[in-house]
């Protein structure tokens, strides 16, 4: 696909081994975690995330901030990591969409999206999910249909039409009852 060749042009290593010239020390929690490298200074979150820490379940659509098919939680907040500096998060709690289960049990966001059919491809889903949690943590759980649809103004999905989404994230927000259920 035509963004890896992209991300592997634009910083091409996540080097290993402290010390390495040209590259930055980073520390910080991934899914409770905590993970340190050297790093290429230009590495991005999601290419510290997919291609150090192997955890693909964050995906690249656009690599232009637009799809919203990177967001993560950052210290607690949705944020797209494909315009976030790794070296940047030294010291920060990363969630990512494998750490939202807990003790093999789907998130109520999770459970929702499932039980509502909020995916076709899937590709857009783990933003679609981080967003929406992110969105009950700030709005909490009894939101209506165009808060939602306006919250996802920054999450692209070119399958479903939405409407699975958007009743998906409803019931997941009941679920949750309005309480921060993240794993940060
Ligand atoms: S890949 Fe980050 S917003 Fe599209
Ligand atoms: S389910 Fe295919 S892009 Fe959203």
């Amino acid at each position: 696909m035509f963004f890896r060749k992209k991300e592997a042009d634009a910083a091409p290593s996540v080097a290993p081994g402290a010390g390495t010239a040209g590259t930055v020390p980073v520390s910080m929690t991934v899914n409770g975690r905590a993970v340190s490298a050297d790093i290429d200074p230009r590495t991005l979150l999601v290419q510290f995330i997919r291609e150090n820490q192997r955890l693909t379940g964050t995906h690249v659509g656009c690599d232009t901030s637009q799809c919203g098919a990177c967001v993560v939680h950052l210290d607690g907040r949705a944020a797209k990591s494909c315009t976030v500096l790794a070296a940047t998060c030294d010291g920060a709690k990363i969630t990512t969409i494998e750490g939202l289960a807990k003790d093999g049990k789907l998130h109520p966001m999770q459970e929702a999206f499932r039980e509502h059919h909020g995916l076709q491809c899937g590709y857009c889903t783990p933003g679609m999910i981080m967003a929406a949690v992110d969105i009950v943590n700030r709005k909490g759980g009894n939101i209506d249909e165009a808060t939602i649809r306006h919250e996802l103004e920054g999450n692209i999905c070119r399958c479903t039409g939405y409407h699975n989404i958007v009743a998906a994230i409803r019931a997941g927000a009941a679920a949750m009852g309005g309480m921060r259920q993240a794993a940060e």
